[in-house]
C-alpha cells in the first residue's frame, strides 16, 4: 500500500508521517513499513535535493523536472522494490507537490500546459498512491509554525501568497480527482488532535 503525506511547508506533514508510520509499525511490524521522503531520500539523492531546493536555478521549468528525475530515482530504488514486497510506503510529498508548487500556484501557467503537467506522472508509469492524505491548513498558521521553527529555505521565504496559491492548488487537485483517494484532514490544532484524524481514516482504508 502506497500512502502519500501532501501540505504546505509547516502544515506538519512530516511529524504526521512519523506518527503514521510508529502507529502502522505498531500494528504490521517495523519491516513491514517503509518511511520515505521527496525529495532526496534515496543512495545519492542529496544532490539532486541540494539542487531542487537551492536558489541558483533561472530557468522556469528546470525545479519541476529536477523533481521529477528525483521521483524517477526514488521511484525505482526505494518506492517500487517495497511495494513489490509487499509493505506499507509511506511518502513524504510526491506528484502532487510538484504539481501544487511548480504548476497550479503559477498563475501565468496556462490550462493547456498544466494539463500536459498533471497528465505527465501516469504517462511515464509513475504509480498512483492508495491514499493521498493532504494536510489542510491556512498560510498563516503554517507561516507561524515554520517561524517557531526557524526554518528557512528558498521556498519559506516565498511568503504568504504564495503559500496560499499553493494550498488552493492542492485543493483543486482533491477536486478534479473528484475526492478519489484524498483525504483532506484539518491540520490545525496540535500534533495529537491532527493524528487523531488521520488514524480514524487510514483505519478505515486498512
Ligand atoms: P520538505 O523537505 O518536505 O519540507 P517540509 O518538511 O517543510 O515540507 O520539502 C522541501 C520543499 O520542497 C518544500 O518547500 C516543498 C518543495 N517541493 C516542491 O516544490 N516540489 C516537489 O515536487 C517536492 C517533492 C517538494
Amino acid at each position: 500500500m502506497f500512502i502519500v503525506l501532501e501540505g504546505i511547508d509547516g502544515s506538519g506533514k512530516t511529524t504526521q508521517c512519523d506518527m503514521l508510520a510508529d502507529f502502522l509499525s505498531a500494528r504490521l511490524g517495523r519491516s513491514s513499513v517503509v518511511r520515505t521522503f521527496e525529495p532526496g531520500d534515496w543512495d545519492g539523492g542529496g544532490i539532486l535535493r541540494d539542487l531542487s531546493l537551492g536558489g541558483q536555478l533561472e530557468g522556469r521549468w528546470s525545479r519541476f523536472f529536477l523533481f521529477m528525475a528525483d521521483r524517477c530515482e526514488h521511484l525505482t530504488r526505494v518506492i517500487i522494490p517495497a511495494l513489490e514486497e509487499g509493505r506499507v510506503v509511506i511518502c513524504d510529498r510526491y506528484t502532487a507537490s510538484t504539481m501544487a508548487y511548480q504548476v497550479l500556484s503559477d498563475p501565468q501557467v496556462s490550462d493547456e500546459i498544466a494539463g500536459f503537467m498533471s497528465r505527465l506522472p501516469a504517462c511515464l508509469g509513475m504509480p498512483e498512491p492508495d491514499a493521498v492524505i493532504l494536510l489542510d491548513v491556512d498560510a498563516g498558521t503554517a507561516e507561524a509554525r515554520m517561524r517557531a521553527r526557524g526554518k528557512r529555505d528558498f521556498f519559506e521565504t516565498m511568503g504568504r501568497d504564495y503559500f496560499e496559491r499553493v494550498r488552493s492548488a492542492y485543493l483543486t487537485q482533491m477536486e478534479s480527482a473528484a475526492g478519489e483517494r484524498w483525504m483532506l484532514i484539518d491540520a490545525s490544532g496540535s500534533p495529537d488532535e491532527v493524528f487523531e484524524r488521520i488514524s480514524k481514516r487510514v483505519l478505515e482504508l486498512l
